[in-house]
């Protein structure tokens, strides 16, 4: 059956991946991607797609109230699949105001537009608000978040995205609109910016810089392969319960510290360098304020009601990673200058 989605935040890592995912497997469907083109956000993402029959670009801002409202006039959408954010956890400890116009302000705007559009027609109308495992806190040495687990969101960047889960909830309860929640872990793949860990440190290795780990590097990541990630979000979209909260996870723990020799290990085997090479340019910085120390994902409601279970194995999926990032590396090199040097220096200097 024909329909017409919104994605919200579709030129940014995640989100470029979820239109490719349904505009190539949907060709019925008509994708509508909403990008306010942040620094996060790249049109160079979706090239291959961008000329497809089924696939539209808006580019907009989810806070400004007329524009959305202008926009679900426009095509009034089947579902919403909302995903825009300012998704990093430092840039939020240094401009946490972003963040709560963003994920906050945006996500209650999208909210009562919708509402509104689909006012007393909201049999077969879907909002999927894509969430962070951040939002259930941090965790000692033993445990996992569970989808009942409480909520307990330690940095400003947790914070904003809980306080929008809450009211999709709320939203939901109040107005009946139709609604489903994920949760996921940290995401790797081609096409993240490089602020996040992974597309950092391959960046610096390539340039020979240092790799800067914060802390003691004993914190914990659960990783998932993003295209996963947006398979999931697929079943979700089409199988998931109404008003239920799925866990997204790689079932695949590593403290950062292990993590990085391994990157190490297969950067020195992808630049034909000699064993060790990448490692010793390992520096321990200071901390990141508050700093979560472990997360961990139980995603086996996913797993046993809508059977999804992630594809690829870590060691592969972080070999195909770094193999995008040395094949692709006029995508870096056009955000390695300007702001992104800027934003580097304020933050590591
Ligand atoms: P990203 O920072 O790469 O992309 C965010 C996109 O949103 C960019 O294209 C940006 O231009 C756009 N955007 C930002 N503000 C906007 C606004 N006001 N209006 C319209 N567009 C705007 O983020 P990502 O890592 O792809 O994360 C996507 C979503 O998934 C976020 O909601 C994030 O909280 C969630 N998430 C991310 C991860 C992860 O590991 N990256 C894990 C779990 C959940
Ligand atoms: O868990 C899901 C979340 O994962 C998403 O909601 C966020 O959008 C995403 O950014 C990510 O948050 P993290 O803070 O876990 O990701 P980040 O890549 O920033 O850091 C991963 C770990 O590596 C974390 O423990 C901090 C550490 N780190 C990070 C950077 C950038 C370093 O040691 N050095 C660094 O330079």
């Amino acid at each position: 059956m024909s329909k017409t989605i919104l994605i919200t935040g579709g030129a940014g890592f995640i989100g470029s991946h979820v239109v490719r995912l349904f505009v190539n497997k949907y060709p019925d469907y008509k994708i509508v991607n909403l990008d306010k083109l942040t620094y996060a956000g790249n049109l160079e993402n979706l090239r291959d797609i961008e000329n497809k029959d089924n696939y539209i670009f808006e580019k907009g801002d989810i806070v400004d109230e007329g524009y959305v409202n202008d926009l679900f006039a426009k095509y009034n959408f089947d579902g919403v699949i909302h995903l825009a954010a300012e998704s990093h956890v430092d840039r939020s400890i240094t401009n946490p105001m972003e963040f709560i116009m963003t994920n906050v302000v945006g996500t209650v705007n999208l909210l009562n537009v919708a509402k509104d559009a689909w006012k007393g027609n909201e049999d077969g109308k879907l909002f999927y608000h894509v969430s962070t495992d951040e939002v259930y806190g941090s965790l000692g040495d033993t445990g996992l978040f569970l989808e009942t687990t409480s909520y307990d969101p330690q940095s400003p960047y947790s914070s904003s995205k809980a306080s929008s889960d809450h009211f999709v909830r709320a939203y939901g309860n109040t107005y009946g609109i139709p609604f489903v929640i994920s949760n996921c872990s940290n995401n790797y793949g081609p096409s993240q910016f490089p602020e996040k860990l992974l597309p950092l440190f391959i960046n610096n290795i390539r340039n020979g810089k240092a790799l800067p780990v914060y802390g003691d590097g004993k914190f914990t990541r659960d990783w998932l392969y993003v295209v996963d990630h947006a398979i999931a979000i697929d079943k979700i979209y089409h199988e998931g319960r109404n008003g239920e909260t799925y866990n997204i996870g790689g079932f695949n723990e590593w403290t950062n510290i292990d993590l990085i020799k391994l990157l190490c290990k297969q950067m020195d085997i992808a630049l034909g360098n000699e064993a060790r090479t990448a490692e010793k340019l390992i520096t321990y910085v200071k901390d990141r304020p508050g700093h979560d120390k472990r997360y961990a994902i139980d995603a086996n409601k996913l797993k046993n009601e809508l059977g999804w279970e992630p594809s690829l194995q870590f060691e592969e999926g972080l070999m195909k990673t770094i193999a995008w990032y040395l094949a692709n590396e006029k995508w870096m090199d056009s955000i390695n200058s300007g702001d992104y040097q800027k934003y580097y220096e304020q933050q590591y200097s």
